[in-house]
């Protein structure tokens, strides 16, 4: 059987998502340093009365971004709007955000490492000094105006924080980096998701999901999908680990969650660069992937679990990757 294209890429959300969003820190599993402090700077800006401070998240796709700037406005009891970076193509795009909000307001911008830099400039005294100036008129009688916006709170969503430049970054008062979750806290997110669908399953299918899910909430969310499919489809009342294991396998997803994307990336490392060290580019060139993708996407969790290394000279596969494929570490490395 063929895999089913993308099961397993992070970067990819998709329409059921929305319906699995948990709506409060309390419903929002895991991340628990994160939520602690969101609660603590949510809860005095609502005795003061005033806008959360701008707040950053970053980190792979997949771990709960989206979900935390809805989550921010739901606790903040104002509303969101969201946009993207590179939706935002002119500074009058988003002026007309900006003086569209209400006091108080969330505005979510995802992608915000991909705003051009006319735009984000557009940003820098509307995040300090709630204002922005436009230039109205015509050649000679061109004029700076400056329009007052209300108190708001901007959230920022990136998977590449390094790509920001320091004059936006140093405007976000909280920055938050969103980690992997570990195979307690997927689990609960399975579990969450099995209520949600009102689906029985084994709790030791829950925990086995949870280990194939690499470290992400989207993906476990997506497997358990499948898998259900597997199960309804044999008429099963629950979801068995036997039906999970035979539906992963089915699937092609390995025991640690890689997928065939992860499995050229190593093959290649190992098989035409002896191991590394190998640049980005030269990788990514021979296995005929972008070298953006490998980067944001499959290297956070590569490194995560031990398989491959970063050094100033290139990545390297890892002993611990020789064993995942069951190739002799003895290779000859002519
Ligand atoms: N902490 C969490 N608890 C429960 N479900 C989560 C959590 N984080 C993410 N999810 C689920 O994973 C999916 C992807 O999350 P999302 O916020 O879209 O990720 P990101 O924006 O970081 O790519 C969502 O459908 C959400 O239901
Ligand atoms: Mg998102």
């Amino acid at each position: 059987m063929e895999r089913i294209e993308g099961i397993l890429d992070a970067s990819r959300s998709d329409d059921e998502e929305n319906s699995l969003r948990p709506l409060s820190f309390d419903e929002y599993i895991g991340q628990e340093d994160i939520k602690q402090n969101l609660r603590v700077f949510v809860g005095a800006a609502k005795l003061r009365n005033e806008a959360l401070d701008h707040v950053l998240l970053y980190g792979p796709p997949g771990l709960g971004k989206t979900t935390m700037a809805n989550i921010i406005a739901n606790e903040m009891q104002t509303h969101i709007k969201v946009t993207t970076g590179p939706s935002i193509e002119k500074t009058g795009d988003l002026v007309a955000i900006l003086t569209s909000l209400e006091p108080g307001d969330v505005l979510f911008i995802d992608e915000i490492h991909r705003l051009s830099k006319v735009v984000e400039e557009i940003l820098y005294p509307a995040m300090e000094d709630f204002c922005v100036d436009v230039v109205i008129g015509k050649e000679a009688s061109t004029r700076s105006v400056r329009i007052d916006l209300p108190p708001f709170t901007l959230v920022g969503a990136t998977t590449r924080a390094g790509d920001l430049s320091s004059p936006l970054r140093d405007r976000f008062g909280i920055i938050s980096k969103l980690e992997y979750y570990d195979q307690k806290d997927l689990s609960k997110i399975v579990d969450r998701t099995s209520r949600v669908f009102g689906i029985d399953m084994e709790m030791e299918a829950k925990q086995e999901l949870a280990r194939r899910s690499r470290g992400t909430p989207r993906i476990a969310n997506r497997l358990f999908r499948r898998v259900r499919d597997f199960a309804q489809f044999n008429g099963d009342q629950t979801i068995t680990l036997e039906r999970t294991h035979e539906a992963l396998s089915r699937l092609k997803v390995d025991h640690l969650g890689l997928d065939d994307v992860d499995h050229k990336y190593l093959l290649g490392i190992i098989h035409r660069f002896k191991g590394g060290p190998v640049g980005l580019e030269a990788l990514a060139a021979s296995i005929g992937e972008e070298p953006m993708t490998l980067e944001d996407v499959y290297e956070p969790y590569l490194l995560q679990v031990g398989l491959i290394k970063r050094t100033a000279r290139g990545r390297i596969a890892t002993e611990e990757a020789y064993r995942h494929l069951n190739i002799p570490l003895d290779l000859p490395k002519s």
